[in-house]
């Protein structure tokens, strides 16, 4: 197939970054896109142990002949975008992908960030101004690149959008010392500012993407969509509320970039445990001993916030989910090295409502709260795995837990993650 998708089955964080980049390395894709979500995301990548972070760039930015397009789903915040370019810079030099913004982009604002600081504690946001700018986009009152065209009319933009805020801040969320502190002239400059850096730099472009993805499709060169957040995150079909704003299931490629693929393969990234962050149920969380282990040996601290990640077992049922909402043609496993070394692991396979079994995932939040999962216990394996390249040289358990999974949700496993390198991978 032409082009692929790779994203999220679980709540995020299941090592998208690793995978994307692995695939990015293919010649048959020329571009690496990222169509939804914005600096919420934190995607690592990791080169000869050397690790990089990126919230807004897609993950192929380390291939200099690539095309990085940020399509017109991912809301920008063109600050952050600039500092992520220069920490790049810095260490890989003008040696990055060429980066495509889509001019259709809307711009994170500062009254965005106030708001989420106001009221996404609950949800257990990020508080990089997600939600609220999503909201303005829906709510058709965004600024986007476009608007900057000239400075005049985007101040005007600003001016109008600014007034709205901070009666909004001030009044409806009884603020008024936070709505003061937005500076019309500030504002203005400092974004202004931001968005000409990125207009100067002769490895970005603001454009229309649309077209450029049409014609590379025109040429037979494939595409690499990257996906952010994942299934259980999206707004439509995630663990609502308890979701960010956008849509980041497999549709949100097609509102998010204004193109449709004409062949698309779907890898769902699965990590071999399930991590959240944020509030929001979680039925196979662990509180204990194994859970503080699978945080330590994975690491699994919030690549954008710094959090701790809450941790407990693989639920295959999400797996089976996110197979239905997105189309899944396979799967790619990450972090299996982690488990290594737990005497018993355990696997969701269904659930319990009222004595009643659920084979699928109860996506209800109000069901969910009462939903029990049903676990199959399987052997654990003590062997350390981060050598092994073939799927019949691992662990006979591991191969076994992998199959379960397979069964489970109803999905091949073709790639499996035995370490946070770039090679640290089983390609089946
Ligand atoms: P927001 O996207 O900042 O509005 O946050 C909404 C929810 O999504 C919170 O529970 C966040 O922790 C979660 N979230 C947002 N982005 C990511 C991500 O990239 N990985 C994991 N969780 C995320």
């Amino acid at each position: 197939m032409n082009h692929a998708v790779v994203l999220g089955t679980q709540w995020g964080d299941e090592g998208k970054g690793k995978i994307v980049d692995f695939l990015a390395r293919q010649k048959r894709f020329t571009s690496v896109v990222r169509y939804q979500g914005g600096n919420n995301a934190g995607h690592t990548v990791v080169v000869g142990g050397e690790r990089f972070a990126f919230h807004l760039l897609p993950s192929g930015i380390l291939y200099k002949q690539k095309t990085c397009v940020i399509g017109n789903g991912v809301i920008v915040d063109p600050k952050v975008l600039n500092f992520e370019i220069r920490r790049l810079e810095k260490r890989v030099g003008k040696k990055h992908a060429r980066i495509l913004i889509s001019e259709k982009c809307h711009l994170i604002m500062p009254w965005h960030q106030i708001i989420d600081g106001i009221i996404g504690g609950k949800l257990g946001t990020t508080q990089r101004g997600i939600g609220p700018c999503y909201t303005d986009v829906n709510a058709r009152r965004g600024i986007r690149f476009m608007d900057a065209k000239s400075k005049k009319v985007f101040g005007l933009r600003v001016k109008e959008e600014l007034a709205w805020n901070k009666k909004l801040i001030g009044l409806a969320y009884g603020q008024p010392k936070l709505a003061r502190r937005l500076n019309e002239a500030k504002i203005v400059t400092s974004y202004w500012r931001w968005i000409n850096l990125l207009k100067a730099n002769r490895r970005v472009e603001i454009d229309d993407c649309s077209e450029w993805l049409n014609r590379r499709q025109a040429k037979g060169e494939g595409i690499l969509f990257e996906g952010a957040q994942a299934t259980l995150l999206d707004v439509a079909h995630g663990t609502y509320p308890f979701v960010t704003s956008s849509n980041a299931t497999v549709g949100g490629l097609y509102t998010g970039t204004g193109f449709r693929p004409r062949q698309l393969s779907v890898v769902g990234v699965v990590k071999a445990y399930t991590t959240r962050v944020g509030t929001g149920p979680f039925p196979t969380e662990l509180t204990d001993a194994v859970a503080e282990r699978l945080r330590e040996v994975g690491h699994e601290y919030g690549t954008t916030t710094g959090r701790p990640r809450r941790c407990g077992w693989l639920d295959a049922t999400i797996v089976n989910y996110a197979r239905k909402i997105n189309g899944l043609d396979s799967v790619a496993v990450t972090k299996l090295d982690v488990l290594s070394g737990i005497e018993k692991l355990k696997v969701a396979v269904a659930y319990k409502v009222d004595g009643k079994t659920l084979n699928t995932f109860p996506v209800d939040v109000e069901l969910l709260n009462q939903a029990k999962p049903v676990y199959r216990q399987v052997a654990g394996w003590e062997e350390d795995i981060t050598r092994v390249r073939k799927f019949s040289q691992l662990p006979r358990a591991a191969r076994e837990y992998i199959k379960l999974l397979e069964a489970a949700s109803e999905v091949k496993v073709t790639m499996i993650g035995v370490g946070p390198n770039r090679n640290e991978l089983i390609v089946r």
